[in-house]
């Protein structure tokens, strides 16, 4: 092999860009370079998330995962990862509140009027998981293009990969397709309660094993079974996506549901380590600037706190928690059940 044609470690990993790539705007004696690297450093754990969630969003796109088989390990491992990237993304914000909010002022003027708000990667991972613009807080301030906003062809991004399929839109679909209920799987079952020709039988069941489970001052969530799980379905997810969901989460501790049941946690994961980090993010932005308003002309911690209320994206699967019952009081499923879902696909 020649010199030249020798893979070298600094070419590989393209460092001259990468290390030439520092530039504060303030002297070399300010905490500048910190808050760029530590921007940066997110800015390609980011651009690594977009990538495992790509991964995930194709093997859901195909229309038939295999729960049991490879593809469904596969995206359940790809969103552990994630979750591993979002932990060390949370543990970050304590090497930034190194710095002090005096340390802070002392460029914090030069950036003016960009901000953490306009980094697009952060829109899309947002927008691949499945929040919607009309969902954002304050969706007004992604659509004009006022200083500290978005620039046009950014704001045209964010909306070209929301109308993509998102991994929330993705899971319904799979949840949808699930067998389950099937009711040629259900004709051995031996109902305990009495129920019309067309109910089907397990959910004509669960009613009642829900509301015997609830104490006197809980019997009105009865009505919100009612609503979500018969009637309505919850958000964007459909009756049937929600009783499939249910269904997973009832009869976890049976080996064919652990890794639809291990999918399920991952997400409800990356959802709560995003609001971990949106929770930090905010309390250090109240550290170093207080009540100032923000670089990007938001209301600073104000605006924060309305987008960690409202960006939780799998919401409907932590409201699950709300239907469960005392596993002793779970009907035994029938044989049909249980060797059909062995096989689904
Ligand atoms: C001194 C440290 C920081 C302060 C004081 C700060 C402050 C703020 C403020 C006030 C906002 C609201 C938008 C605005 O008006 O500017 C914001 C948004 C944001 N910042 Fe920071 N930030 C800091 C560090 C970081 C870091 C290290 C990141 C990592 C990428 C980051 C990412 C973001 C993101 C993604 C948003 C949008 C959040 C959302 O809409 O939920 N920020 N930041």
């Amino acid at each position: 092999m020649t010199e030249e044609a020798k893979l070298y470690y600094a070419d590989y990993l393209e460092l001259e860009k990468i290390l030439g790539s520092q530039h504060p705007k303030s002297s070399n004696k300010t905490d500048e370079m910190l808050f760029i690297v530590i921007h940066q450093a997110y800015e390609l754990w980011f651009k690594q998330i977009i990538h495992e969630l790509d991964i995930v969003r194709s093997l859901f796109s195909t229309g038939n995962v295999n729960d049991n088989a490879g593809e469904m390990s596969i995206a359940v491992h790809k969103l552990k990862r994630v979750v591993k990237i979002l932990e060390v993304l949370n543990q970050q914000i304590g090497i930034l509140e190194t710095m002090t909010p005096m340390d802070f002022l002392e460029f914090r003027n030069l950036l003016l009027p960009s901000s953490g708000f306009q980094s697009l990667q952060f829109r899309i991972i947002e927008a691949k998981l499945g929040l919607k613009m009309d969902q954002r807080y304050k969706a007004n301030y992604y659509k004009n293009t006022r200083p500290g906003g978005f620039s046009r062809q950014d704001y045209e991004t964010i909306n070209q990969v929301e109308a993509e399929a998102t991994l929330k839109g993705l899971i319904i679909k799979w949840a949808e397709r699930t067998p389950f209920f099937d009711e040629s799987l259900w004709k051995e079952y031996q109902s305990l309660y009495p129920a019309a020709a067309d109910t089907q039988k397990f959910w004509n069941e669960y009613k009642h094993i829900y509301q015997d489970s609830l104490s006197g001052v809980e019997q009105r969530q009865a009505e919100e079974l009612e609503r979500i799980f018969y009637k309505e379905g919850l958000g964007e997810f459909s009756v049937d996506a929600m009783r499939a969901v249910l269904f997973i989460m009832l009869y976890r501790n049976l080996p064919i549901f652990q890794l639809p049941f291990d999918l399920l946690s991952t997400l409800i994961d990356i959802d709560e380590l995003l609001s971990q980090w949106r929770y930090k993010h905010m309390l250090m932005a109240r550290r170093m600037i207080g009540m100032r308003v923000g670089t990007g002309g938001t209301s600073g911690a104000g605006y924060l706190d309305g987008a960690l209320q409202q960006h939780y994206i799998f919401k409907e699967l932590t409201e699950i928690s709300t239907f469960l019952v005392e596993r002793s009081r779970l009907p035994e499923l029938p044989k049909a059940v249980k060797e059909r879902m062995s096989f689904n696909s």
